[in-house]
């Protein structure tokens, strides 16, 4: 039988090829050491997993949920979105509940996409953006992240004739891969981008928790009218170590919110209630358990950027994500010399180019790794003779 053109289009997934290989690796007898996906390594908090368990034993959430999410799910999050950035949402219009962000950013655009329409798409971006456009039968118009813009793409440079069929503007700051930040005035220039060609932008925002030294990144949603033209992408993942949970949502203008929910309920019946129960008590937690996260995370950034660094690693520290972006020495290709770290030393990190042709030239280091196997893998580099320069 014969599979249709769009899935012949698309590779596999980025971490499903990661994942074949370093079982590859194991079986044959490596040691591997995974800087590959940023999946947090930490357990779940204890008070979140106890909600779970309980509300797991209520028959009352062994039926259907609601569709959109739990009132109380979605009044949880409207709490936490007045209390870490002062946002006002309405619970009943201005939030869904998400199967995990990523169900809801590979679903957008069947909402707004007709076949022959243009998104713009981060270069390098989480694969999702692009393929959720492939698969409404639009086209990717790549907005290149370089360095000499702090990673932010030049919306300037767009033609006005893509920016006239772009229906979406993806964006994503705390940034995965380059682990960039926003600058202060970006958000309102893309308000004005977004007002003057009517896209909606589409704001993931998976990482603003996940940050250093004192620094707190935005909510597009804090800007001035963001409400108007876009919404944004929030999990559970990140921030509280929840990957495997599949929770999160979607949040801002009501009529994007309205058409995504309404695409759902005809797709999916919503996320498991005692999940949502679970997801209401991370949202609550004290802030300690961030302040904990982000401990940990900065501690390991210090370890692993001063381990590169010392085997001539040009980096700086970045601000906030789970990520170290790395060039890779001259003469290498982000694919060679992420197999070169995998042969010589056992150590899986992500080849740049799989987020896109401008990753090209980089490598990228999760955190979410063990302090212990991090040092390990630092110093396999150091003894297989890996050097930048
Ligand atoms: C990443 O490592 O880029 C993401 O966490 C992977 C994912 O969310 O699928």
């Amino acid at each position: 039988m014969q599979t249709a053109r769009r899935i012949q289009a698309i590779p596999p997934y980025l971490f499903a090829e990661i994942d074949r290989k370093i079982a590859q690796a194991r079986a044959a007898g490596v040691d591997v050491i995974s800087f590959g996906i940023g999946d947090p390594d930490r357990p779940t908090p204890i008070p979140v997993v106890e909600t779970l368990q309980q509300a797991a034993a209520d028959p009352a959430n062994h039926r259907y949920p609601s569709y959109e999410g739990l009132p109380a799910f979605r009044q949880a999050v409207a709490d936490w979105y007045a209390r870490r950035f002062g946002v006002q949402l309405d619970p009943d219009k201005e939030i869904v509940s998400l199967i995990g962000s990523k169900e809801g950013i590979a679903h957008i655009a069947l909402c707004y996409v007709n076949p022959g329409d243009v998104t713009l798409v981060p270069d390098p971006g989480y694969p999702v953006y692009a393929l959720g456009t492939l698969f409404a039968g639009g086209s990717p118009y790549y907005l290149p992240l370089l360095p000499a813009r702090g990673f932010l793409p030049d919306l300037s440079a767009i033609p006005s004739d893509v920016a006239r069929r772009a229906r979406i503007l993806y964006l994503n700051y705390p940034n995965n891969p380059t682990g960039a930040v926003v600058s202060p005035d970006f958000f309102a220039e893309v308000v004005e981008f977004a007002r003057s060609y009517d896209l909606l932008v589409c704001h993931d925002a998976a990482y603003t928790e996940v940050s250093f030294d004192g620094y707190r990144p935005p909510s597009f949603l804090q800007t001035p009218d963001a409400k108007e033209v876009g919404i944004e992408f929030h999990s559970l993942s990140k921030t509280y170590n929840m990957t495997g949970w599949r929770l999160g949502w979607a949040c801002g203008n009501p009529e994007a919110i309205e058409a995504l929910g309404r695409l759902k309920t005809n797709i999916d019946s919503g996320v498991f209630q005692a999940i949502q129960y679970a997801g209401i008590t991370a949202l609550r937690l004290p802030d300690r358990f961030i302040e904990e996260m982000r401990a940990v995370y900065q501690r390991r950034r210090d370890l692993l950027v001063a381990g590169l660094r010392s085997l001539g690693a040009p980096i700086e520290p970045p601000k906030a994500t789970i990520y170290v972006w790395v060039p890779v020495p001259e003469g290498e290709s982000s694919t060679s010399f992420a197999t070169k770290l995998l042969e010589r030393a056992g150590v899986v990190v992500t080849p740049g180019v799989g987020y896109g042709a401008a990753g090209e030239g980089y490598i990228r280091f999760s955190l979410s790794i063990p302090d212990d196997r991090l040092r390990t893998g630092l110093a396999r580099l150091q003894q297989a003779g890996v050097r930048w320069k």
